[in-house]
């Protein structure tokens, strides 16, 4: 068991398949991989697991736990065990002591659950993080807008205007924590106050964005009554709607439907292959009205967390 020496052994380490190993060379020429955090378990020339974090561009620590494969033909008993064993090594090797790991993040196909063999796998890589610590989250949804698909007029119900700053998109993303079906919101709600969960999604993730910030838009009424707002962004991937949300006191108006037409036709407008998104299954407004606007279900997203 070790990590691999660097992008020479990229072969080896993409020997496993899965959707992300067509962006691994990219990401390592990014700094976000780095060959340290990046770990195989061979025996001979035979790879029978592996295990690699993602972090940022010039961060120094890993953000999440992405890759963890072990070979089909690695015999049931041995299966977790296996994994068990690597995972135990690599992050030995690559988180601080005494740290709370970075999440643990698995794409799986939408129907994982109905294909014996994809279901064995899914559960025994679940069972590995099971031994060491984890616990499931949520499942999300993921979901993919393509061009072509119809993006709906604006009704005239809402109006829309760009967010002023920083401040104004927290202090409405402090509102829209209220009652939220978010998963990933209701875990941090339970160790930080409101204020300090929109601060930390604002700082870690929408403020580093490189995509123009005239994009976010805040929906209001003809009065200028703020009702939701919605970032579209573009990531080190793809172009997404990083953030969309409905103030309490407007929910169940259907005005989530205006306010993501508006993010989908700001992107669209770049005239993007396509636009990515995520929602956990059980936000199921959220879910409707991507359906809705036309994104399909293409995907699900297995998260894990330690406490
Ligand atoms: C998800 C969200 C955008 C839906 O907005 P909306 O404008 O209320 O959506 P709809 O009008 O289509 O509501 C559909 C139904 O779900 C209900 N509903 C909406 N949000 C709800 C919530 N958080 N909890 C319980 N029920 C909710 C509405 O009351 C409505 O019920 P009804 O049809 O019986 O009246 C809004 O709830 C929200 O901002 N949530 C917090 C942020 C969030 O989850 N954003 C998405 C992150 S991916």
């Amino acid at each position: 068991m070790r990590p691999i020496i660097g992008h020479e052994e990229l072969d080896l380490f993409c020997r496993l398949p899965y959707v992300l190993n067509a962006e691994l060379a990219d990401d390592l020429a990014a700094g976000r991989r780095r060959p340290e955090w990046m770990w195989v378990a061979v025996r001979g020339d035979r790879l029978l697991a592996r295990v690699a974090w993602w972090g940022r561009s010039g961060g120094d620590a890993p953000l999440v736990l992405d890759v963890l494969d072990i070979e089909d033909g690695v015999s049931g008993a041995d299966r977790v065990g296996v994994g068990v064993r690597l995972l135990h090594a690599a992050t030995a090797a690559v988180l601080p002591s005494g740290s709370r790991p970075p999440e643990y993040s698995r794409f799986v196909p939408p129907h994982w659950r109905e294909n014996a063999v994809t279901r064995q796998a899914v559960e025994d890589r679940m069972a590995v993080l099971e031994r060491a610590g984890a616990r499931l989250l949520v499942e999300r949804l993921r979901l993919e807008w393509r061009p072509g698909s119809p993006v709906p007029e604006p009704d005239g119900r809402l109006v829309f205007r760009p967010v002023h700053d920083g401040e104004e998109l927290v202090a409405l993303m402090s509102s829209v924590l209220e009652g939220t079906l978010d998963a990933h919101d209701r875990d941090d709600l339970t160790r930080m106050p409101v204020h300090e969960v929109a601060v930390r999604h604002y700082e870690d993730e929408l403020a580093r964005y490189t995509s123009p910030r005239e994009w976010w838009r805040v929906a209001t009424l003809p009065s200028g009554e703020p009702v939701g707002f919605v970032v579209p962004a573009r990531n080190d991937y793809n172009a997404i709607i990083a953030y969309v949300a409905v103030l309490p006191r407007h929910r169940g108006n259907g005005y989530i439907d205006g306010i993501l037409a508006e993010g989908t036709r700001i992107l669209a407008g770049q005239r993007v292959p396509r636009i990515r998104a995520s929602t956990d299954l059980g936000n199921i407004p959220m879910a409707n009205a991507f359906r809705r606007a036309g994104y399909i279900d293409f995907e699900r997203e297995i998260t894990m967390t330690w406490s």
